[in-house]
């Protein structure tokens, strides 16, 4: 669905959104766990290269769940990993995979702001804009992606394929769990 050089292209474009927002601050970029391990470290990478930009960049992850093992969501978000920064008083970046039904970012948001930072936006590299069921919207967005169940680039269906350098869409007539 999209190859490597338009998923670069992609982290490109955010880094030059989040660039031109926080130039001369300091920075941290809170990567989500795990689908967005990709996206982070890319994405901080590119960041690190533009001028002007960010003053400092400090990295940081937490993990949430909420699809279980289905391909749907269950509604219910997890926290199953805190951040080791403190989020008060701080610039923060959340940076995510994708935006759904928006239930994980809306958590997210509310977890966070109510620890104080001194300011919370959110990146995700792609947008499925179809099943909203929170009503969010993430201040950067890379790629505005079909209603499809899609992996690879972070993106897993049952803990599988989030190692391809490519995002594809997932056929489920074909796909057979070797468990
Ligand atoms: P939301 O809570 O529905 O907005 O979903 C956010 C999370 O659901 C993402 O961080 C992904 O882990 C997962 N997710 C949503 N859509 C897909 C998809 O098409 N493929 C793989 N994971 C997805
Ligand atoms: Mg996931």
């Amino acid at each position: 669905m999209f190859s490597e050089a338009e998923i670069a292209a992609a982290i490109r474009s955010l880094a030059e959104q989040i660039a031109r927002d926080h130039a001369g601050e300091d920075v941290l970029l809170l990567g989500i766990l795990k689908g967005a391990v990709h996206v982070l470290s890319d994405l901080a990478r590119e960041l690190d290269q533009i001028q002007p930009g960010p003053s400092r960049l400090y990295l940081d992850v937490m993990a949430v769940s909420s699809y279980g093992n289905a391909s749907r969501s269950s509604g219910e978000v997890r926290l199953i990993q805190d951040t080791t920064h403190a989020i008060e008083g701080r610039r923060v970046v959340i940076v995510e995979d994708i935006i759904d039904n928006g239930l994980t970012l809306s958590y997210l948001n509310a977890l966070l702001s109510a620890r104080k930072p001194l300011s919370l936006r959110s990146a995700v590299l792609l947008d499925k804009p179809y099943r909203r069921i929170a009503n969010v919207k993430a201040d950067y967005v890379g790629l505005t992606c079909p209603d499809e169940f899609i992996v690879g680039y972070g993106l897993d269906y049952q803990e599988r394929y989030r190692t391809l350098p490519y995002i594809a869409k997932l056929r489920p007539d074909i796909f057979s769990d070797p468990d």
